[in-house]
């Protein structure tokens, strides 16, 4: 076997030879990577501010060339070769995508989804690219991480060096806060986790400086999330963007993860605002569930009568005082509760300076459509009210909009009743222990008000017809599933780091529950999308149409906007963040670009 040393340049970038890039953990420490032509094999380097990502290139090779990786050991001898071959995925091309070592496919044909009503665009990002799978490389004290996955409820705050690898960057920032996210999350024993970027010292993501990392492990098929993301983007309301991720810590696989948007201020900015980084955002109220509920229910005029843990401000905005930081939230209660359902002019009452009402009656029809049980209709939890000011009068305050979180309950994971009602009785609003209590803004807004309500069935049957039906949903879905499942498979072999439960799913449950129901689930995804959008369209006497052509043309983007599903790259800097000319380096090899963005301010230096 003969050796070539791969010598990456620059300068040296010519048509007649292709940069390899593979990403590569070795199976034992010294060992390293390669790239096999024709049986010529030619090692391939990475250096602290690659790794784990080897490239070289290799002399006298045209884009029309065949390859597989292999690992090599210290003696230079192949020790595993990929059991495929490899092509270019554009002949125009002078460099390899960043190949992850035996994942045959990088770059993924994703179908869309069609458009139900006028899209809401988030700021362009590269961090949530959606047709395919990143890698994160996280390196930190080996003490601090045991310490961590031992002792995940201590909420310990870690700082670590974070490395992003998709098809052309390498990203990297150190010194980013790293902890155990989620609540019933950590009882499990894959963690989930969270990261956040410091933009006051000039951390950054891609302009999303909070991330989370979700496990998936209540979902054998670990698409539920994500497809319900989707939904919620066809829909126009604003929401957390999703992209999977493979995590690794010092080299240890920690498996695969949902990775997400973390509602916090920077989300308002750079979703709900699509960017604008000039908007003064108001007042942020997260809501979550324990024995007591979120309910909105009208308790008295002051924060300290509510439960702590069911209202949590992320943003004070600028009308609650902080001494009532609920203040504006507990208005909206009382408006309610002094509603009479009776009323004829509900629609504009509410519309006006109250909520926005479609956003708000697309979030129910979709926790009804999608079988979302742990959200605000069934279980009064997980959801996020946020005062926009730029929605109705800005002297009021603007108005409440709704964005739901943690959608994985959902498709038929965990969900409570052995059938599927209509929404009229889906859950049973009678005091609890016996019913679900009382969700005033439900009853009162779409069961009780024939305006709203009338309303709310034209919501779910525009959805059915356009998005949520089999013919929409299940080329997507599929894609996911082909998608995931080398990575699915890896993730359900590891031994996992945290003492807890484990579901046990196997890659069996994965790939059953996509078409059926399986073990701990109640339905089965695709299933699941035939009988609801079945159901609703015999509950309201309508007949689905064939196709999936957009209801609405999406609007234009403005600004700095982007679609998710046009996987943009952001422009660094414009979330003000990393404004400095010296702060980033960009590197273009050839006909794609590759990214290799450091902070100068931590001294690294430009790769290559
Ligand atoms: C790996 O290389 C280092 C430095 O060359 C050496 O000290 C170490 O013993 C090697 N480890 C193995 C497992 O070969
Ligand atoms: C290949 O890349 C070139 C240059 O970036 C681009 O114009 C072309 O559309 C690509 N072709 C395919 C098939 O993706
Ligand atoms: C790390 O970042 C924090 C702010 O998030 C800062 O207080 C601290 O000084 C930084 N540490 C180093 C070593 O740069
Ligand atoms: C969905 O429909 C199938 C076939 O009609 C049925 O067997 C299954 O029980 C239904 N699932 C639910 C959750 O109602
Ligand atoms: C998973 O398997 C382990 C080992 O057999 C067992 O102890 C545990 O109870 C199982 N978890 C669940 C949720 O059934
Ligand atoms: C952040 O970057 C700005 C602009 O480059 C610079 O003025 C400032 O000192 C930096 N802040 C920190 C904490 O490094």
């Amino acid at each position: 076997m003969k050796f070539l040393l791969g010598l990456v340049s620059l300068s040296s970038v010519a048509l007649a030879q292709i940069t390899f890039n593979v990403v590569g953990y070795p199976s034992v420490s010294n060992n390293t990577f390669g790239v096999s032509i024709d049986g010529v094999v030619t090692k391939l380097v990475a250096d602290e501010n690659t790794f784990p990502v080897h490239s070289g290139v290799v002399p006298g090779t045209t884009s029309a060339v065949q390859y597989s990786y292999v690992e090599l050991n210290p003696a230079g001898t192949v020790v595993k070769t990929e059991p495929f071959v490899r092509k270019l995925i554009n002949e125009t091309h002078t460099r390899t995508e960043n190949e992850f070592f035996e994942r045959q496919t990088t770059t993924w044909e994703l179908p869309k989804l069609p458009y139900t009503y006028m899209a809401t665009y988030p700021s362009k990002t590269q961090a949530f690219k959606q047709k395919q799978i990143a890698t994160i490389h996280i390196t930190a004290a080996v003490a601090e991480m045991q310490e961590m996955n031992t002792a995940p409820k201590a909420d310990k705050d870690y700082r670590v060096t974070f490395r992003f690898i998709n098809s052309d960057t390498i990203y990297t920032q150190r010194n980013i806060s790293l902890q155990t996210a989620g609540k019933s999350s950590k009882e499990h024993s894959k963690q989930s986790f969270k990261f956040k970027f410091d933009t006051d010292f000039n951390q950054t993501f891609f302009s999303r400086p909070n991330i989370k990392l979700r496990s998936m492990v209540q979902d054998p098929t670990m698409i539920r999330e994500k497809l319900y993301i989707d939904v919620l983007n066809s829909v126009g309301i604003p929401t957390q963007q999703g992209a999977w991720v493979r995590l690794f810590v010092n080299n240890k696989p920690y498996g695969l993860y949902l990775m997400v948007d973390d509602i916090k201020k920077s989300f308002l900015k750079q979703t709900v605002h699509g960017g604008d980084g000039k908007i003064d955002v108001g007042n942020l109220v997260q809501m979550n569930a324990w024995e007591l509920k979120a309910d909105l229910v009208y308790k008295g005029p002051n924060t300290a009568q509510y439960c702590d843990y069911c209202y949590v401000v992320q943003s004070e905005g600028y009308i609650s005082p902080p001494t009532n930081p609920l203040q504006e939230l507990i208005a909206f209660m009382k408006d309610l509760q002094d509603f009479d359902p009776a009323s004829t002019d509900a629609i504009a009452y509410w519309e006006t300076n109250r909520i926005d009402l479609d956003g708000f009656l697309r979030s129910m029809a979709l926790e009804y459509l999608l079988g979302g049980f742990d959200l605000h209709w069934y279980s009064g939890s997980n959801y996020f009210m946020y005062r926009n000011p730029t929605l109705g009068s800005i002297s009021n305050g603007g108005k409440w909009q709704w964005i739901p979180t943690d959608m994985d309950g959902s498709f038929g994971s965990g969900y409570p009743t052995s059938t599927i009602p209509t929404y009229k009785t889906w859950a049973d609003f009678s005091p609890a222990p016996a019913g679900r209590g009382d969700r005033p803004l439900i009853q009162k807004l779409i069961l009780q008000n024939p305006q709203i309500q009338a309303k709310f069935d034209e919501v779910l049957k525009e959805i059915v017809s356009t998005v949520f039906k089999p013919e929409a949903m299940n080329p997507r879905a599929e894609a996911y599933h082909r998608m995931l499942s080398a990575d699915a498979k890896w993730d359900l072999a590891l031994v996992r780091l945290s003492t807890g439960i484990n579901n046990n799913f196997t890659f069996a449950d994965f790939n059953n529950n996509l078409k059926m129901q399986t073990k701990n689930m109640q339905s089965g995804v695709l299933p699941w999308i035939a009988n609801m959008s079945s159901l609703v369209a015999q509950d309201l006497g309508f007949t689905i149409p064939a196709g999936v052509a957009d209801r609405v043309i999406p609007p234009p983007k403005k600004g700095a906007q982007g679609n998710p599903e046009d996987e943009e790259n952001d422009v660094p800097g414009q979330d003000g963040s990393t404004g400095g000319k010296s702060s980033a380096g960009h590197v273009v090899m050839g006909t794609a670009m590759v990214q290799v963005v450091v902070v100068a301010s931590l001294a690294l230096g430009l790769l290559l």
